[in-house]
């Protein structure tokens, strides 16, 4: 046995009911959530912070799976020319001709030809590759510039739940139209000290979007990824991070575990991978606290 193994990992609702959770604060029980009587239209989310290796494209994918478990149809968009979330789902982008690039900047492209699906019933996904990094550039001179994603969206709205948009470690043009394309904003925050360096500018930039360009954006939590809670240390910046941050801090915290890294290797979601796995447990229990705050239906 791991020593992450050893015991319960924070984030996990039957061992925190009724007691402080890893946030601080009383843990709510989040229900299991009623069935959708129909599909659509989709909200949109994007999994957005500046900062890379802080768990956005692993947030997306589990997080994805397991809105998917619970009977939502989700999108979700590659919006990184790593090209990580497409590899972590099994998407060799690096063959394709037509990804996410060219939809972007080319006209008379629907997004449908070249959405997937994958292993996981009711996950598709839009993948990218390196291509995208010169998109960025070449939509400076396009007409209403922030808002060819909103556009390129436009045809699947209304056959999907949610679409979760992976960005790419920046405050670029491609984040801006990944924000203008979105209802809600979910920032994962690393449990390290100097984490919530950077937080400031994301939410300068999130409120400049609301006033120019989308103003039903909103801000929908930061979550905590990579929570150790056997240490001081975690235990202190999670503290720090509510304190800054309040109810905006989600309840739900992801642990640190080599089954997130070992699922990517595997391409799949933890869901599948580790399904009894904590960490399984914790993007579950996400996927409810969302559905629970009216951030997903
Ligand atoms: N909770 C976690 N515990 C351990 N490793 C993690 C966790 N979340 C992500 N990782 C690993 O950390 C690295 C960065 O995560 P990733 O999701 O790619 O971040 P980002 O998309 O923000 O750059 C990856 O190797 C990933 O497998
Ligand atoms: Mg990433």
């Amino acid at each position: 046995m791991t020593v992450d193994e050893a015991e319960v990992l924070p984030g996990i609702d039957a061992a925190f009911v009724g007691t402080t959770g890893p946030t601080g604060r009383p843990l709510p029980v989040f229900p299991d959530p009623a069935p959708l009587a129909g599909h659509g239209p989709a909200r949109v989310i994007s999994l957005c912070n500046q900062k890379g290796g802080v768990g956005k494209t692993t947030t997306t994918i589990n997080l994805g799976a397991a809105l998917a478990e619970c009977g939502r149809k989700v999108l979700l968009l590659d919006f990184d020319p790593q090209g990580a979330l497409s590899v972590g789902l099994g998407v060799n982008s690096n063959d394709l001709d037509v990804t996410i690039y060219n939809l972007l900047i080319e006209r008379g492209h629907d997004i449908r030809e070249i959405i997937r699906p994958t292993r996981v019933p009711g996950l598709d996904i839009v993948p990218a590759n390196i291509d995208l990094s010169a998109a960025e550039v070449q939509l400076v001179g396009e007409v209403a510039r922030e808002q060819v994603l909103a556009r390129v969206l436009r045809p699947v709205m209304d056959d999907y739940d949610l679409i979760l948009i992976d960005c790419q470690p920046s405050l670029g043009l491609l984040t801006v139209n990944a924000l203008t394309a979105s209802h809600g904003v979910l920032i994962p925050l690393e449990t390290e000290y100097f984490a919530m360096r950077g937080v400031a500018l994301l939410v300068e930039t999130i409120e400049k979007i609301i006033d120019r360009l989308n103003p039903g954006l909103r801000i929908d939590g930061i979550v905590a990824t990579m929570y150790d809670g056997r240490t001081l240390h975690s235990r202190e910046v999670v503290e720090s991070v509510v304190a800054h941050f309040g109810d905006q801090v989600l309840h739900t915290v992801i642990a640190r575990t080599v089954k997130f890294p070992d699922a990517t290797l595997a391409a799949e979601p933890i869901t599948t991978y580790a399904a009894t796995h904590p960490g399984a447990a914790a993007y579950r229990q996400l996927a409810r606290e969302l559905i629970a705050r009216g951030s997903a239906p």
